[in-house]
C-alpha cells in the first residue's frame, strides 16, 4: 500500500504487465442467460461469458517471467527426472524437511494423508475444515471436529489471527476423545472458509507443543501459506524484521506433515507433501504410485514442477506475497465505505461478503450466499463463489447442515486484476446492496451427493432475476 497526498491508500502493483488475456463484458441480458444455463451455480459458468473471474485463485495466479523461463528446461523423464530433484531441493531448503512426495494437487495429498492416518471412528481436529479435506476424511470413515477460536466465526472482528485454534477446545477434545481416537491435528494456513484468515506463530507453537506431548500427528495445510506469511510479518510485531524463509522454517519445525496445493502456493499447478519422519514417509509413499504416478512426478507435468520450484522461491519475496492481501484489503475497504458487510479484518485469498446480512430476507435453506453469487454475476459479470450452506454436505439423515457463515467469496488471484477492475467490482456490488430486496433465493433442481456445490443445478425461487435486470436497465441505461 502507498499513501497519496490526499491521504488515500492504494495498493501498488510491484510488477509490470507484459502479457494479457482479453475478457468480455456481456450485456446484462446475456449475463442472465449465461447464469441460467449454468443452473445458477457460478462453478458451471463458461469462462468466455465471465468478465472478472474471481471464482478462485487456484491455478489462475499470474506467473512470473522466471517461472515461464524455467518451464522451458523441464526434464520429461518418467523416472528420476532432474526436474523432480530440482523441485525437491528447493522445498527441502525452504521447509527444512527431509522427504518430499509429489501429488497432482492439494486434494490428492488429502486423499493420501487420510488413507494413511484416518481409521473409521477417528476424529481429525482442525481449526476449520476445507471442503475437499472434509470429504476425504469422511470418505475414510473419520469425523471432522473444528476447534477454531470463537473470534474466527465472527464476521466483524479486530483479531489479527482469526484462524487461531482455541487451546481450551483442543485440550478438551484430547481429554474427551483420547489420543488413540484422534487421527491427526490439522492446521490450515490462511483459513479458507473463515475468509482467508491467518494463524499466528504463537498459536502454531502452542498447538504443536500440546500435540507432540500427546503423540498426535500434526498436519499443516500450507495451500494459503503465502498470505499467512505476509500477515505474520505485518501483524506480529515480533516478526517484523524476520526473514520470510526463517518464518517458514519456524512454522515447519512445528509440523509433522506439510501439504499444499501448488495451484495456490507457488502459483503453478500441482501439489506435494513434506515430512521428516521416515516411517510415516514410507507409509504414505506406497500410495503415491497408486493414485498419483511415479514418485518423481506424482501426476504433475514436469513443466509445472519447474514453475512451482521458481514460484516457491518467489514466495520468499515480500513484494510477491503482498500482492493478494493488499488488493483484498483495497476491495474490502471500497465495499466497507459503501456500507456492504464484509469479513474483517480483510484476510488473504479474497474479499468475503457476508450474505447473512446482505440477504437477511432470504432463508438460509434457500442458499443466500449462492443467490448473492448469482446476483453478482448478473449485476456485473463478476464471478464469485458460494462459501456457505451449499458448500456443506447434508447430514446423514438428509437434513441440511447450515453453514456457520454464509459468504460470497471474491477471490483475488495474485497479480491478475487492476485497481479499476477492483473499483468496478465494488461499485456494482454496492448497487446490488442498495437493491438487495430484489434478490431472492435458490432451490436445487439437481443435487449431487458429494461436493454438491461443484455440479449442483439450481433455479431461482420466483422471478427475481428478471426484476433485477429491469432495475439495472432503469439505473444504468444501456451501459454494460
Ligand atoms: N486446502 C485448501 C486450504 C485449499 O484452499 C484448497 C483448494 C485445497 C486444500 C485443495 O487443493 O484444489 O489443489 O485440490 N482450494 C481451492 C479454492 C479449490 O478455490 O479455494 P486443490
Amino acid at each position: 500500500m502507498v499513501t497519496l497526498l490526499s491521504g488515500e491508500k492504494i495498493p501498488l502493483e510491484m510488477h509490470k504487465v507484459r502479457m494479457v488475456q482479453k475478457v468480455n463484458l456481456l450485456p446484462i441480458e446475456e449475463r442472465l442467460h449465461c447464469i441460467q444455463e449454468a443452473g445458477f451455480n457460478t462453478f458451471l459458468l463458461k469462462s468466455g461469458g465471465v468478465f472478472l473471474d474471481m471464482l478462485t485463485d487456484s491455478g489462475v495466479n499470474a506467473m512470473s517471467e522466471n517461472q515461464y523461463a524455467a518451464m522451458m528446461q523441464a526434464d520429461d523423464s518418467y523416472a528420476g527426472s532432474e526436474t523432480f530433484y530440482r523441485l525437491e531441493a528447493v522445498l527441502q531448503d525452504i521447509f527444512g524437511m527431509k522427504y518430499f512426495l509429489p501429488a497432482h494437487q492439494g486434494r490428492a495429498c488429502e486423499n493420501i494423508i487420510s488413507q494413511a492416518l484416518v481409521r473409521p471412528g477417528t476424529t481429525a481436529l482442525m481449526n476449520f475444515h476445507f471442503t475437499t479435506t472434509k470429504a476425504h476424511i469422511t470418505l475414510n470413515g473419520g469425523i471432522v471436529e473444528e476447534i477454531v477460536g470463537d473470534e474466527g466465526l465472527k464476521i466483524k472482528s479486530d483479531a489479527p489471527f482469526k484462524g487461531d485454534i482455541d487451546i481450551n477446545k483442543l485440550n478438551e477434545a484430547i481429554a474427551r476423545l483420547g489420543k488413540d481416537k484422534i487421527a491427526f491435528m490439522r492446521i490450515e494456513a490462511g483459513t479458507n472458509l473463515l475468509g482467508g484468515q491467518p494463524v499466528s506463530m504463537n498459536n502454531m507453537r502452542e498447538v504443536s507443543c500440546i500435540c507432540r506431548n500427546k503423540g498426535i500427528p500434526i498436519v499443516y495445510d500450507a495451500s494459503l501459506l503465502a498470505d499467512n506469511l505476509y500477515f505474520i510479518k505485518i501483524r506480529d510485531e515480533k516478526y517484523k524484521n524476520t526473514d520470510i524463509k526463517e518464518i517458514t522454517r519456524e512454522i515447519a519445525s512445528f509440523m509433522d506433515i506439510i501439504y499444499f496445493s501448488a495451484r495456490k502456493l507457488g502459483s503453478a499447478r500441482g501439489g506435494g507433501m513434506l515430512l521428516s519422519d521416515e516411517k510415516l514417509y514410507l507409509k504414505m509413499r506406497e500410495l503415491v504410485p497408486l493414485f498419483e504416478g511415479f514418485l518423481t512426478y506424482g501426476g504433475m507435468s514436469v513443466r509445472e514442477m519447474e514453475a512451482m520450484a521458481v514460484g516457491m522461491q518467489e514466495t520468499l519475496d515480500m513484494n510477491v506475497i503482498s500482492q493478494t492481501p493488499v488488493f483484498v484489503e483495497a476491495l474490502c475497504n471500497e465495499l466497507i465505505v459503501k456500507g456492504v458487510p464484509v469479513v474483517t479484518p480483510p484476510g488473504g485469498l479474497g474479499c468475503h461478503v457476508d450474505a447473512t446480512q446482505f440477504c437477511s430476507h432470504i432463508p438460509q435453506s434457500q442458499y443466500r450466499a449462492g443467490a448473492l453469487a448469482a446476483a453478482t454475476f448478473i449485476a456485473g459479470g463478476v464471478r464469485g463463489m458460494e462459501r456457505g450452506t451449499m458448500s456443506e454436505q447434508r447430514n446423514e439423515n438428509g437434513s441440511e447442515r447450515f453453514a456457520a457463515m454464509e459468504l460470497m467469496r471474491l477471490a483475488v488471484p495474485k497479480r491478475v486484476f487492476t485497481l479499476s477492475q477492483i473499483k468496478y467490482t465494488a461499485e456494482r456490488i454496492a448497487w446490488l446492496y442498495n437493491n438487495r430486496h430484489l434478490i431472492g433465493g435458490l432451490e436445487f433442481m439437481e443435487e449431487p451427493k458429494v461436493l454438491r456445490f461443484f455440479f449442483g443445478r439450481l433455479k431461482p425461487v420466483g422471478n427475481w432475476t428478471d426484476l433485477l435486470v429491469k432495475q439495472f436497465r432503469k439505473d444504468f441505461g444501456d451501459s454494460l
